[in-house]
């Protein structure tokens, strides 16, 4: 598979801009687009809890409203502040949302840029409830 390195050490760069004065877990995530273009995002936390917002959202969230549509990858690095990234897998929100906007073809990298694996959005997310559930 092709390799992706150079994403993860940027989510590895995007994790050290987490806020996360509550969890202490800081997450970086680094999305890239079909036209080679990389948007990054870091988890940002909230007095009010449920306001925060993950890393993967954030990072593919400036990518949509910057108008790009079509991605290739996303990724993803957390663990405790302060120590080295790991193993992160993405929460139920986060995989609802890179169903929505990246498809089941988009590449989930998980890990740290010495250590990943990659997998498929759609591996990690069967029987997602889409669009044509709407129609
Ligand atoms: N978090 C992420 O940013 N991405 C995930 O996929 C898992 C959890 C954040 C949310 C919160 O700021 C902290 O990690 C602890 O849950």
């Amino acid at each position: 598979m092709e390799d992706l390195k150079f994403l993860m050490e940027t989510a590895e760069e995007a994790r050290k801009l987490a806020y996360c004065p509550y969890s202490h877990f800081s997450v970086g995530a680094a999305v890239l687009t079909k036209s080679n273009k990389m948007y990054i995002g870091c988890n940002i936390e909230n007095a009010s809890f449920g306001a925060g917002i993950c890393a993967e959202r954030t990072a593919i969230f400036k990518a949509f409203s910057e108008g790009e549509r079509e991605f290739e990858a996303i990724a993803i690095t957390g663990g405790k502040e302060g120590e080295d990234g790991h193993f992160c897998a993405p929460c139920g929100i986060c995989r609802q949302v890179l169903s929505e906007l990246g498809g089941d073809d988009l590449k989930v990298l998980l890990g740290s840029a010495e250590q990943y694996e990659t997998y498929t959005l759609g591996s990690l997310f069967p029987f997602a409830f889409t669009k044509n559930n709407l129609s």
